[in-house]
């Protein structure tokens, strides 16, 4: 392997790495614009320049591989010089608008303008007045005049999605950024581009003035759209000013972005994901625990009658529990530990598939943690408790997460639901299930609760809780420990996340050994599906 001298450090590197890796491996910067780790090189916005001895002229890091005995210098006078001229260049057309400017804060032009930049200009002659924002697609804004053709934007639509929407147009001092005519930037990963854009030429239309990003608080957690298991940050709002109509603070998401994990989503994540966060892209919240249904009650008493009716249906042997494969694996580990405290119930886990898996990350199977749900709860589908509460064999119905939708699945038949003596439903939205439920008791949703879920390939990923619950919601977790307690079961004396992985790890078999420090940022290497428990 190579040994290169960056800055009077050696390090070794794998063959073919380039100056630009080669610095970053090790922890220092070389600035960039249009190298972009999951997109081909580029080379073309020279701010990567860097000396290297016996070379004629500065080399651009991006492009360059390193070879055995290089020495190279990243900070000399000459570098800094070609750094700074290269600055006053890409100041020449772009707009300071940077107090209106949704990239202010995280914009790679304000923060090497600073670093490398001269802070004068010697131009003279007007700015290039280009189109401010464009419409070009579902998601996305163009400020055509920020844009510094770093062709980053072009590089993702022709290699990533192959969809080819944008291009630059003219030739020059005159060369623009544009959708190709008769286009729209319409496919189904289009928010990368406003990622990957390293100025506030490409914004998000859902994100554009909610909030600037310094009054974000980012949270990495894992997106659960689907079984791909996506790495994202999740940014909420901490702006102390807005207050909600609950009188709390206003903690509500602004925005998902990807995080790099290469191992299952590299650099890129879904619109779908990104967005599922907006209203309407999920039903209403429960607010409060309800017996029945419509009728508000203290939780202690919805407890109670929970407990009691699970408590009375397990002893005849006929409770059922259908369970979201959306759950986390740390919730079913506590309701499969309900269940054997009261005696037993049939288990079933909902399935959740829709059309067809695309050829970049999206995945028909929307059960984000349907593998963690077959190595707990095996894979009895939920037609089975149906058809079981048909014959008239189930007196307590526990739901799990999710409404009993048509859509997905059996829809509750009315004369299926007369048959059921009593549907405790513990999940977070309104919905069928919960209108027609006896109890009614709120759980968090995806970025109010810590836990793990398990990706498709079987990798285990932990979800981290970036928001305040909803109302009076609280973790499945705890809430199958508060009814086991009520209803006389073997105790679970759980207050945190963790205790319950610790229990889950003595017993189920993929994770043992693990802990939340263990399944770090980004997951452990997929365990075998099936290994069981
Ligand atoms: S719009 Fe942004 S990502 Fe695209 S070329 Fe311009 S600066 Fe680069
Ligand atoms: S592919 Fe699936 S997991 Fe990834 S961002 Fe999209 S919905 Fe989320
Ligand atoms: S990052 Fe190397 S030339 Fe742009």
């Amino acid at each position: 392997m190579p040994k290169v001298v960056i800055d009077g450090k050696e390090i070794e590197v794998a063959a073919g790495t380039t100056i630009l890796q080669a610095a970053l491996s090790e922890g220092s910067e070389i600035p960039h614009y249009c190298w972009h780790e999951g997109l081909s090189v580029a080379g073309n916005c020279r701010m990567c320049l860097v000396e290297v001895e016996k070379a004629p002229k500065l080399v651009i890091g991006c492009y360059t591989p390193v070879a055995d005995g290089m020495v190279v210098h990243t900070q000399s006078e000459k570098v800094k010089q070609a750094r700074a001229a290269m600055m006053e260049f890409f100041l020449i057309n772009h707009p300071l608008d940077c107090p209106i400017c949704d990239q202010a804060g995280e914009c790679k032009l304000q923060d090497y303008a600073v670093e490398h930049g001269t802070g004068v200009s010697r131009y003279t002659e007007p700015k290039l007045a280009l189109n401010k924002a464009v419409d070009i697609g579902r998601h996305v804004m163009l400020d055509q005049e920020r844009c510094i053709q770093c062709s980053r934007c072009i590089r993702f639509c022709d290699e990533i999605t192959k969809t080819g929407e944008l291009a630059f147009f003219q030739r020059g001092e005159r060369s623009q950024i544009g959708i190709v005519p008769g286009r729209r930037l319409d496919n189904a990963y289009s928010g990368n581009v406003v990622d990957l854009c390293p100025v506030g030429a490409l914004t998000l239309k859902e994100f554009r003035f909610q909030t600037r990003v310094w009054y974000l608080k980012n949270t990495p957690t894992v997106c659960a759209g689907c079984s791909r298991g996506c790495n994202v940050v999740v940014g909420v709002g901490q702006q102390q000013t807005l207050m909600t109509t609950r009188g709390q603070m206003d903690d509500r998401v602004k925005r998902i972005v990807a995080r790099s994990n290469e191992a299952v989503n590299g650099p890129w994540i879904c619109d779908e994901g990104r967005l599922s966060y907006q209203p309407g892209a999920a039903a209403k919240r429960l607010d409060a625990a309800e017996s029945p249904a419509g009728t508000a009650c203290d939780w202690d008493a919805a407890i109670e009658k929970a407990a009691g009716l699970l408590k009375a249906a397990a002893a005849k042997g006929a409770l059922a529990i259908v369970a979201s494969p959306r759950l986390t694996t740390e919730d079913l580990f506590a309701w499969r530990k309900l269940a054997q405290g009261l005696g037993g119930a049939t288990f079933a886990v909902r399935r959740l598939v829709r059309g067809e898996d695309d050829r970049l990350l999206l995945r028909a199977d929307k059960g984000a943690n349907a593998t963690g749900a077959e190595w707990l709860l095996g894979d009895t589908a939920e037609s089975a408790v149906l058809d079981k509460a048909a014959r008239g064999e189930v007196q307590a119905l526990l739901v799990l997460g999710d409404n009993l939708d048509p859509a997905d699945t059996l829809a509750l038949d009315p004369g299926v639901r007369a048959r059921i003596g009593a549907i405790v439903f513990a999940g977070a939205f309104v919905s069928g299930t919960a209108e027609s439920a006896t109890v009614l008791l709120p759980t968090t949703a995806w970025a109010e609760e810590d836990g793990t879920i398990v990706n498709f390939e079987g990798r285990i990923q932990r979800v981290r809780r970036a928001r305040t619950p909803w109302g009076e919601s609280r973790p499945g977790w705890k809430v199958a420990a508060e009814l086991a307690q009520a209803a006389g079961a073997a105790i679970l004396p759980w207050t945190r996340f963790e205790q319950v992985l610790d229990a889950l790890a003595a017993e189920v078999a993929p994770y043992a050994g693990l802990d939340a420090d263990a399944i770090g940022l980004l997951g452990t290497a997929p365990a075998s599906a099936g290994a069981g428990a």
